[in-house]
């Protein structure tokens, strides 16, 4: 049987009021414009995209911790916006590894503390069952011999251990979803895969949701079941990880690709038209596509006039493109 869907996202907009000299209105911030997906138990989701595309927004959205502008949030079949008591419980249910763990962890608590902490909060458990616990995780995470990390500092630890800690703090309440912005951008190239290996493991051992956020798509292909590109705040492309690897359609994503070196001399001449640019405004977005300024092969009349539909020219691998019109209209 299919697993459950376990979170539900629907035309997801978070717009950011800004106000000029502090109280004026003077425009919004477009930060997620129209999002919507499904997540089932035990699924993995990358968002990639570059910096200020709507990544972190889109996760704090879902989190309760940025505002909702329009659409509809549902987690194991509960509504969530609108209703501040279903994000105090959805906390409860969701483990978040943040980009930086150091700034992360409290650093005047001892590891074992740290770990306490949620259980006590949440009142959790016996004493007793608490620190069992504590020894469970610590151990799921590989910081072992337990006795030699319980007592210890954060800043006692190296990056990839504080990083770890952060991952058994996320899991000790036993979440049915984690959430993890960017968890391996701050660390050493050398532990990067090993952390993204450990998430991997604990992913597939409790059959957990993960949503992994990303501006390097060389990292997708360790991690998901699927892919989401976002640019300027919207989806453009969507489909599971061997196909956008293997058959990348927007040419946005095509750029992301073109970043990472590739040693295939195919792939290097497939990639080497992509422009160079930066990200429009979320506040006054280009009409139309909004890659259009910086998109080599854009349709003229078209796409800086008509924002692209999601297309469906492979089979559940969407792209927001006029370039895949032929390809059928979701
Ligand atoms: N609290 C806020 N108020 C106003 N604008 C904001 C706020 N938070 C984020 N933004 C803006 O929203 C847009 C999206 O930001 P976000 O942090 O979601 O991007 P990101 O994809 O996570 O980027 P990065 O890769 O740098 O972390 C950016 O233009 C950012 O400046
Ligand atoms: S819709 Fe047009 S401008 Fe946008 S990515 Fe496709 S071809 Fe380029
Ligand atoms: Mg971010």
């Amino acid at each position: 049987m299919p697993n459950e869907i376990l979170l539900q996202v629907k035309d997801l907009h978070t717009w950011y009021e800004l106000k000029k000299w502090g109280f004026f209105h003077a425009g919004y911030v477009r930060a997620v414009d129209g999002v919507s997906f499904d997540l089932r138990q035990g699924e993995a989701l990358t968002v990639v995209g570059e910096s200020g595309s709507g990544k972190t927004t889109l996760i704090k959205t879902i989190l309760g911790l940025a505002p909702v502008t329009k659409g509809e949030i549902v987690f194991a079949g509960r509504r969530l916006n609108g209703d501040p008591r279903a994000f105090a419980w959805l906390h409860s249910q969701v483990g978040f590894v943040q980009q930086d763990p150091y700034g992360a962890l409290p650093p005047f608590m001892t590891v074992r503390r740290i770990l306490l902490e949620p259980m006590i909060v949440n009142k959790i458990g016996t004493d007793r069952e608490r620190e069992e616990r504590v020894r469970e995780v610590l151990e799921e995470v590989r910081l072992v011999p337990v006795a030699d990390f319980l007592n210890k500092f954060p800043h006692m630890l190296s990056g990839g251990q504080q990083q770890r800690l952060v991952i058994a703090r996320a899991m000790v309440l036993r979440p049915s979803l984690i959430v993890a912005d960017e968890p391996v951008s701050m660390l050493d190239a050398s532990v990067r895969v090993e952390i993204l290996e450990l998430m991997r493991r604990i992913q597939k051992a409790h059959n957990l949701g993960v949503i992994y956020i990303t501006h390097d798509l060389s990292t997708v292909r360790y991690f998901s079941e699927r892919v989401f590109i976002m640019y300027a705040a919207k989806v453009v492309e969507k489909a599971d990880v061997r196909e956008i690897v293997h058959n990348t359609l927007h040419p946005y994503a095509k750029a992301l690709l073109a970043a990472i070196p590739d040693p295939d001399p195919e792939n290097a001449r497939r990639y080497r038209d992509v422009p160079p640019g930066e990200p429009p405004s979320l506040v006054r977005p280009p009409d139309g596509c909004r890659f259009h300024p910086r998109c080599p092969v854009k349709i003229e009349g078209l796409c800086e006039k008509e924002v692209p539909p999601d297309f469906e020219p492979a089979r559940d691998h969407f792209v927001a493109c006029w370039l895949y019109r032929g390809g059928g209209e979701r």
